[in-house]
């Protein structure tokens, strides 16, 4: 590691401009967070920019869903998203979004330096066009029967129910997602990216930037043979028009990675730094992408051949991660375990993520889980239990014995010289990505100091006539090792810090940021400290338990907020597969509803008395948005008779009652007729 300044840019994936961000976005959001913090207390020049990915068919249609237009729609997300993001305390430089006149400039002119040297080639496609919206329609919104196992309701590009990959046309029975009609064909000129002019170059260069473990795909991917890449879509698209080319819109996916361009061009703009220093062909900053594995593709293939073509420098590293599970499966909204950023503020504290991330995060591409009891257990044990009682356990001392003042020398000046060496390699585990490493080894360095205090027991010398100053010894060392662990962990528990350096009463050393990496060089000695404020509160099951019951209620809202559209490519999980024994133990039941009412402070949920023909069962129902309670008694409904009770905050669900539709106010509850009767099973 050498010791120069780097000049270093950094980016994380664009998030769509439609939908909030959760838990599985935040992985990657954290894991360049920490990185970008960790360079900085490095002393490098390093620059962290994002912006939402504002363009495309879903956002466009969303708007029009909404009644507003598509303008309105992205600046309310990205008002959303970048109070989500400052919550968790990721701190980009500029956050800026790819609907902005930087973008369409560098857009324009990556799109005609490609096109003058021959890597543009056009031709006509035939696609299916919607004739009632007078649109040509993207694979996902061409719905119809999957031609294999005959599933209704499947998109036109692969089929949830038994996996199978087609193409839109051979659906059945296919109909408009937008408008529900019948999608015709229709012929349009098309404009597609060479990628196959830039083979060789990309085969030598993923060898170099992109992680061992993403080649072995990248080798598929050129097995298979580079395919030229479809870059234009007809009007109506929400996007940049192509130049000179009236009716032809830039694919979203062109532009979003022109984006990191354009983010730091406007950061660039607006604090005087020069922007060719960065982006020119022989630049020697650094420029670094974190990406999730399911778009390697755009990103290790696409963006640098678009690059070398259009002359610009090519990223030094491409780094993926894997994807979150929630207790070992996919996030899911049934589950409660698809949390919003937003809903886990509520309850919880971003540096608990924040380091159970670090905790578990490698440099490779392999998911990570969020195991909600180890989290707990764990951040209690790691952060509270170890670390914060470092200083809590020498603080009061010090602050009563000796007026705030630490002593003038290291008992142990062995325990503390460890301590500082331990951050070479907990550099290099920072700087390698592997975060899961830098987290235990500095818990290494907690555990050793939490040994020393047990040993010394400054609180039984305390008592002792005539031992003060061992008292005080022992407590600097002790404050002195909490000062190294809080430094290490500051890139990713940065409140912590901030509070610590504070307590540490670091603003006295003259450093430009109390937490530099090398400050710790120098001990604290006849330093005088401030009063010691808990840092940290232990994580109560209550407040997981809340998470979970409060995204549970989310649900409605959610679906209504997002409506039988995907992104692009497919970024919500799809849903588990299950056995037809595991359906055979669902015990379907006629019910007659014989009371609704609200429930005082819940937003979404109405309780129902259930009437099952001679046993009634209280159940909590979402369906408040779609129903007033004097519409649903009386009516029969159907209700899933054998779920395990579940504890609400507002009472005991008994069962669940079934209702369908986007959500809001279409959501209807299941009505059986034909001679139903409370009570009767459903085969
Ligand atoms: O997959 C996604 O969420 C995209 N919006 C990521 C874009 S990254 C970059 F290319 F802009
Ligand atoms: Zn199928």
């Amino acid at each position: 590691m050498t010791n120069s300044k780097r000049k270093i840019l950094v980016t994380s994936a664009l998030p769509y401009a439609n939908g909030p961000i959760h838990l599985g976005h935040l992985v990657e959001y954290i894991q360049t967070d920490i990185w970008v913090r960790f360079q900085k207390q490095r002393g490098h020049d390093c620059t962290y920019v994002c912006a939402d990915d504002a363009h495309g068919t879903p956002i466009m249609l969303k708007a029009d869903q909404m009644g507003i237009t598509p303008e309105q729609l992205i600046a309310k997300v990205s008002e959303e998203h970048q109070r989500d993001f400052a919550g968790f305390m990721v701190g980009f430089d500029n956050y800026y979004s790819t609907h902005s006149p930087e973008n369409r400039e560098f857009a324009s002119l990556i799109y005609r330096r490609l096109n003058d040297a021959g890597h543009i080639a056009r031709r006509t496609i035939t696609q299916a066009f919607d004739p009632e919206k007078q649109m040509f329609l993207p694979d996902r919104f061409v719905k119809g029967e999957c031609p294999k196992c005959g599933a209704a309701d499947q998109y036109g590009d692969s089929c949830e129910a038994c996996g199978a990959t087609y193409s839109p046309t051979e659906l059945k029975n296919a109909y408009s997602a937008v408008s529900g009609a019948k999608p015709v064909e229709k012929e349009s000129e098309h404009f597609f990216f060479k990628l196959g002019d830039f083979e060789q170059f990309l085969r030598s260069w993923v060898d170099r930037h992109v992680q061992q473990q993403m080649i072995h795909k990248l080798n598929e991917w050129f097995d298979a043979g580079l395919q030229q890449w479809d870059i234009s879509r007809d009007a109506p698209y929400w996007g940049f028009e192509i130049p000179d080319a009236p009716g032809k819109y830039f694919y979203v996916w062109l532009d979003a990675p022109i984006g990191y361009m354009a983010s730091f061009k406007n950061w660039c703009d607006r604090n005087g730094i020069d922007f060719d220093e960065y982006w020119n062909a022989a630049s020697e900053t650094e420029l670094y992408h974190f990406i999730g594995k399911d778009i390697a593709y755009f990103h290790t293939l696409f963006w640098p051949a678009m690059l070398e073509g259009a002359g610009f420098r090519k990223p030094n590293g491409v780094f993926c991660h894997g994807f979150l599970t929630v207790n070992g499966q996919k996030m899911s909204k049934s589950r409660g375990t698809f949390i919003m950023a937003e809903t886990y503020l509520k309850y919880l504290r971003p540096e608990y993520l924040r380091y159970y991330f670090a905790a578990k995060l490698g440099s490779g591409i392999d998911d990570i889980d969020l195991s909600l009891d180890d989290f707990r257990m764990r951040v209690n044990a790691d952060l509270v239990n170890k670390v914060v009682n470092i200083a809590s356990r020498c603080a009061g001392f010090i602050a009563k014995k000796f007026d705030g003042q630490l002593g003038d020398k290291l008992v142990q000046p062995e325990l503390y010289d460890d301590a500082v060496r331990a951050g070479e390699s907990i550099a290099e585990a920072y700087e390698k990505r592997e975060y899961a490493r830098a987290m235990r080894e500095i818990m290494h360095v907690a555990d050793r100091a939490n040994q020393y205090i047990d040993a010394a027991e400054p609180w039984v010398l305390a008592k002792q006539e005539g031992r003060e100053q061992e008292v005080q010894d022992c407590c600097t060392l002790g404050i002195n090792l909490f000062r190294v662990i809080i430094s290490y962990l500051a890139p990713v528990l940065p409140q912590v810090a901030e509070e610590a350096a504070h307590f540490l009463n670091l603003d006295s050393l003259n450093l430009t940021d109390g937490f530099e990496w090398n400050a710790i060089e120098s001990p604290l000695l006849n330093h005088r400290i401030n009063k010691f404020k808990p840092l940290m509160q232990r994580v109560e099951p209550d407040a997981i338990d809340k998470v979970i019951e409060d995204s549970k209620q989310s649900l409605a809202a959610a679906a209504a907020a997002a409506p039988a559209q995907k992104a692009e490519p497919a970024q919500e999980p799809i849903a588990d597969t299950i056995e037809f024994p595991d359906f055979a133990k669902v015990d379907l039941r006629v019910a007659k509803i014989a009371k609704a009412e609200h429930v005082e402070g819940a937003d979404k949920l109405l309780r129902l008395t259930l009437d099952l023909g001679g046993e009634t069962r209280n159940v909590f129902a979402g369906i408040k948005s779609a129903y007033a309670p004097e519409q649903l008694e009386g009516k029969l409904t159907v209700m899933v008779a054998n779920l395990a009770p579940r504890k609400m905050k507002f009472g005991v669900s008994e069962g669940m009652v079934l209702a369908a539709g986007p959500g809001g106010k279409d959501l209807w509850i299941l009505e059986p007729h034909d001679g139903a009767q409370p009570g009767m099973r459903i085969k």
